[in-house]
């Protein structure tokens, strides 16, 4: 059997970064793994990427490349959201597609179901309900994903035996995340946040929204674990679990917290020791955004790190960015 090539897009992010982690620690050689900075390669240049495959000839590609953002980046740049997603997956799906590359995997997002969708959410409410507004040109984008690779899947699995999957991850958090004040996501604003009042010896942090509503995170490592995970399934394994039309897999760590737990979880795991003030003015979001990963679990993957652990982890590569 000829060597697998691998090219895992966005491998600086901090996704990409887990997977390549991940399949070095599977014994995967550092030589089998091909990539690209976006300096090298701008992954929204069609002919480029055309070009690139041709040379590489990668034989598996994980798609963690993305444009990401928190609430506020989707709000001020929503044509940069759908545009640079809807052009990155589409080049990088057809370019695998036309260079003979038979397994992909594309990574999404909880943020593909509707607003009101039923908690836990499962793979079945796709398509079923309005989207959040405030990401809905990302969502989209997300959606298209996961329908390219089941549209290639259709029409060219007996001709090419092409078989793209799909996982769908809920918050991340861990090394490699982005600590940007403002573009940031909750675990990695907080821990900046709670850090910047450890220093400056504030007695207390306020946080917006009563501190109730439930979220759901996942240590990256775990997702980058299922990731490899659902690759490598055998397909008639995978296929077992799936539908044509519906082939995407929920990844989550199974459990969600309050904000306010998550919020004493990393005041703890800082060293902050004053007071968490929750500011019941300021807007909570949707109460609960919980994934049902009960397929990801028949297919024999369960999250293994816990959120103080992965906390403790994040914190460390917090500093360690502040001394780069
Ligand atoms: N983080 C989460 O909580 C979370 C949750 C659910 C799903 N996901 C999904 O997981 C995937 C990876 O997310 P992440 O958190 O690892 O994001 P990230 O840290 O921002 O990494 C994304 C990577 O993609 C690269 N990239 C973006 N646009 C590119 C382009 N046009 N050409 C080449 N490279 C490009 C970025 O390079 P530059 O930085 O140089 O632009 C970066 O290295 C995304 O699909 C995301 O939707 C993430």
């Amino acid at each position: 059997m000829s060597v697998a090539r691998i090219y895992v897009a966005g491998h600086r992010g901090m996704v990409g970064s887990a997977i390549v982690r991940q399949l070095l620690a599977q014994g995967i050689d550092q030589s089998q793994i091909v990539t690209r900075t976006h300096a090298e390669l701008d992954l929204t240049n069609q002919l480029a990427v055309q070009l690139f495959f041709a040379q590489e000839k990668p034989t598996q590609v994980y798609m963690a490349a993305a444009k990401v953002g928190g609430i506020h980046a989707n709000n001020t740049y929503p044509a940069d959201f759908i545009y640079e997603n809807l052009t990155v997956q589409v080049n990088v799906i057809d370019a695998a597609f036309k260079n003979g590359v038979k397994k992909l995997l594309f990574l999404g997002s909880s943020c593909i179901y509707p607003r009101m969708a039923h908690q836990p959410m499962r793979e079945d409410a796709l398509l079923t309900g309005t989207l959040e507004p405030t990401n809905e040109p990302y969502a989209i984008a997300k959606i298209a994903g996961i329908k390219l690779c089941e549209s290639y899947n259709r029409q060219y699995v007996q001709s090419h035996g092409v078989d793209y999957r799909s996982v769908m991850p809920t918050n991340l958090y861990g090394p490699g995340d982005n600590y940007h004040p403002e573009n940031s996501h909750v675990i990695p604003a907080l821990i900046r946040r709670f850090h910047e009042a450890k220093v400056a010896n504030a007695p207390s942090v306020a946080i917006w929204g009563t501190g109730t509503p439930r979220r759901e995170f996942l240590y990256v490592d775990d997702m980058a674990a299922a990731s490899v995970h659902v690759m490598q399934l055998p397909k008639a394994v995978y296929d077992q679990h799936t539908s044509p039309m519906q082939s995407h897999i929920n990844v989550g760590s199974g459990a969600d917290v309050t904000i306010a737990e998550v919020a004493q979880a990393i005041a703890k795991a800082v060293g902050f020791k004053g007071q968490i003030e929750f500011d019941a003015t300021k807007p909570d979001g949707a109460p609960r955004k919980w994934m049902d990963s009960s397929r990801m679990n028949a297919l024999g993957w369960q999250a293994k790190v816990g959120l103080y652990q992965g906390l403790a982890v994040a914190y460390q590569n917090f500093l360690a960015t502040l001394i780069l």
